[in-house]
């Protein structure tokens, strides 16, 4: 435990510190990255390059701050980036690495204002911090390793099917190298990929959201090719789409992740996605339609044309149950959409359409897609008065950098 003065000092000065979040944390990266380069096998570079993994550190480092006191009060939230961490295989050695440089990178930035108490003090949080981190994860890599199929780290996959669900998006179906059994996973989790690229120093790791109902002999993903535009195309679609071939080996950690569907409720349930979003929610759908033949559900995927509409084919082919409701939204249909009539509504999702077309009171909302489909699916269920706890979505991207 902390003393009183500590708790104080450490509380007083995160305003300061969020102030400058930002500088402190870059220069934390730089001077972590500079000692221990090995980390970028486990770091997201485009993340870095883009500042998303310094926010998410800098806010997540703060808020644990203010609950110094109370860390129970944000254990939701430890236990999302825990499940993160673990698919990661951030392990309790690497907890005083960071510790050690963002201590350094407090006093580099705030120069004499870093007085030695403060600096002090910010140990000892940061001890208590680290700590809630490792005993968290600590339960989640024994939970991973000895459930039925599990495993620890990462495990050979070999990949069995390739198939291509649109202009942009293919899944990629994986079986254990080993032949044995493969981990339960609850729909919305996701795994994590990581890439030995021949010619290239460091490793790269990528979540993907398991795209098919659990309980098959595989795991299935679904990956959009990230091209960039003014940017360098995305590292890892791009290979798995372009190199990546039936019968070559990926390196996957068991299933992790908190965005998860509720199946102990029966209320009825809305599934929202954009583009690639589309794989959770396909999953949760899958699964409802097998194990709650009773519960309503309303499947709402945004596209912005057919061409990059994908596993449309498996919505439709549950579109015929009378619990599933489906819609497709075109932003930018084409002449052949249009003849086909392969869509529902032209346009975004908007609040007037959900309230008039979705049981929204004491329904369970899931979403998943890009920034600004979020945000705004987010802010039409906040106008209609849907409660905080029936709202759950998934970013794919390091969730503190979302603001
Ligand atoms: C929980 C979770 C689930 C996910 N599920 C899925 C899924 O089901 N399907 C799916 O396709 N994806 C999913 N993702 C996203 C996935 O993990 C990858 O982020 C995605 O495939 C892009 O990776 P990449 O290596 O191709 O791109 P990266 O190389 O990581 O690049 C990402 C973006 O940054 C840009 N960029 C790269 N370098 C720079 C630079 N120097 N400066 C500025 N911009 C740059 C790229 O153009 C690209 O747009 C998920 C992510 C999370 C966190
Ligand atoms: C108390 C200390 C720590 C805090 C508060 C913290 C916080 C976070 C947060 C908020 C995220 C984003 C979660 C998400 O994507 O949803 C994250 C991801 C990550 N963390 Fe930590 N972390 C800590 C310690 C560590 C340590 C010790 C390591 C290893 C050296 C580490 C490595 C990573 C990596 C590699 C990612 C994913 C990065 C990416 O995909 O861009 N973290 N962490």
């Amino acid at each position: 435990m902390l003393d009183q003065k500590t708790i104080d000092l450490v509380k007083s000065t995160v305003p300061v510190l969020e102030k400058h979040g930002e500088q402190i944390t870059t220069r934390f990266y730089q001077l972590m990255f500079g000692n221990h380069p090995e980390l970028l096998n486990i770091f997201n570079h485009a993340n870095q390059k883009q500042g998303k993994q310094q926010r998410a550190l800098a806010s997540a480092v703060y808020a644990a701050a203010m609950y110094i006191d109370n860390l129970e009060a944000i254990l939701p939230v430890v236990q999302q980036i825990a499940h993160k961490h673990r698919s990661l295989g951030i392990k309790p050695e690497h907890y005083p690495i960071v510790g050690k440089h963002l201590l350094l990178a407090i006093k580099d930035v705030l120069g004499d204002a870093a007085t030695d108490e403060i600096i002090d003090a910010w140990a000892k949080a940061y001890g208590i911090i680290a700590d809630a981190f490792i005993s968290v994860e600590a339960e989640m890599y024994d939970e991973a390793a000895k459930q039925k199929g599990g495993w620890d780290g990462f495990r050979n996959f070999i990949v069995d099917r390739k198939v291509e669900e649109s202009d942009v998006i293919t899944s990629f179906y994986l079986v254990p190298e080993d032949q044995k059994e493969i981990a339960h996973f609850i729909p919305g989790q996701y795994i994590s990929i990581k890439l030995e690229i021949e010619g290239e120093k460091f490793t790269h790791i990528r979540q993907y959201s398991l795209s098919d109902a659990p309980g098959k002999e595989y795991y299935r993903i679904s990956v959009k090719r990230e091209a960039g535009t003014a940017n360098p195309d995305g590292r890892v679609s791009n290979y798995l789409h372009d190199e990546v071939k039936e019968g070559d080996v990926l390196k996957v950690s068991a299933p992790a992740g908190d965005f998860v569907l509720d199946t102990t409720k029966n209320t009825p349930i809305a599934l929202l996605s954009g583009g690639v979003g589309i794989t959770p929610m396909l999953s949760m759908l899958k699964t409802v339609v097998e194990m709650q033949p009773e519960r309503k559900v309303t499947f709402i995927h945004a596209a912005a044309n057919g061409n990059v509409h994908a596993l449309r084919n498996e919505v439709e082919a549950l579109t015929a149950l009378e619990q599933v409701n489906s819609f497709f939204f075109y932003d930018s249909p084409t002449e052949e959409d249009r003849q086909n009539n392969s869509f529902d509504v032209e346009g975004y999702v908007t609040r007037d359409w959900i309230e008039e077309n979705v049981t929204y009171k004491d329904a369970e909302f899931y979403f998943c897609g890009p920034v600004p489909f979020m945000k705004s699916v987010n802010r039409s269920l906040k106008d209609l008065g849907v409660a905080e706890d029936n709202i759950h979505f998934e970013f794919f991207g390091p969730k503190g950098s979302l603001v």
